[in-house]
């Protein structure tokens, strides 16, 4: 379904991929791990064709994404949702607006049709009651949430999430994964999910792929990975792993008590 090739792509001189390649089946989904500043994030876009290769290919359901133009591109954006790592929602938009937006701009549903899906939508990721209110009036997890109703809400059936549970505190972290793997086997979405939450991500997702030094360094199942030989993958995995035993024990609790764009990247 989704199939990455050979990937380069710098910024004025500095090479963030260098020959990326990986590929995620159709119903699949795939964890995205690797340390920050290492092109996650830009990897996601060119997948998303928010970014354009200096070479290699990103064939989506067939299609190269770089060759694609005008409604082609825009037929294949519809049938993808990203949740952005910051967020992005609309700051003159209520939430409810914000998650309408998608289905009043790409589907023909009824006003009232919308509006069941919003509710039902927002109840899911526990937002219920605060339709109303703008995202200058939220925290930052709840934007997290609200960002995420609003990919979700489409039903795409292509969805990336870069970090979707950055910033929040462990237990709020934990219902956004639960969220993500029942929309999964509800609705059934080939999936990338860009993530620190090691080992918890391990267990909804059918693959990892470990982006070091914009080269795919490990390709292959949860399960696969724990017995890789590689140092680097070793030290990575265990770093992560002793980093959320931390997390857990000094019970940080309470949401939101970072802001998640400070904890970004
Ligand atoms: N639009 C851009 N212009 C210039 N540099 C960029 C741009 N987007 C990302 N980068 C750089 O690419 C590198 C990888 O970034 P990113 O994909 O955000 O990392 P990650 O998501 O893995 O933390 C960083 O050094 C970042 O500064
Ligand atoms: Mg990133």
């Amino acid at each position: 379904m989704i199939k990455v090739e050979k990937l380069y792509k710098s910024f004025d001189g500095l090479e963030v991929l260098r020959g990326a390649s990986f590929s995620v089946g159709k119903g699949q989904v795939l964890a995205l791990i690797g340390r920050s500043g290492f092109g996650k994030s830009v990897l996601l876009k060119h997948i998303a064709g928010l970014m354009q290769p200096d070479s290699g290919n990103v064939i989506v359901d067939g299609h190269d994404m770089a060759s694609l133009k005008g409604r082609d591109l825009s037929r294949l954006r519809n049938r993808l949702g990203f949740l952005f790592q910051s967020g992005a929602l609309f700051d003159s938009m209520t939430i409810f607006e914000n998650v309408a937006f998608p289905l009043k701009e790409k589907t023909k549903l009824r006003e009232n049709q919308i509006r069941e899906k919003v509710i039902y939508q927002l109840e899911l990721v526990g937002l219920k009651g605060s339709e109303e209110k703008y995202p200058s009036q939220i925290s930052g997890g709840m934007i997290k949430r609200a960002s995420l109703a609003r990919a979700l809400v489409e039903e795409p059936e292509i969805m990336l999430f870069d970090e979707p549970t950055t910033g929040l505190d462990p237990l709020t972290g934990q219902s956004i994964l639960n969220l993500i793997d029942s929309c999964h086997k509800r609705f059934g979405f080939t999936g990338i999910i860009v993530t620190h939450e090691i080992p918890k991500i391990f267990e909804i997702v059918d693959k990892v792929a470990m982006l070091h030094e914009g080269e795919i360094l490990f390709e292959g199942s949860p399960e696969e990975i724990f017995s890789s030989k590689e140092p680097l993958v070793r030290s990575f995995l265990s770093g992560s792993i002793q980093l959320s035993k931390g997390e857990l024990e000094s019970g940080r609790g309470g949401e939101d008590i970072y802001d998640v764009d400070k904890r970004d990247s």
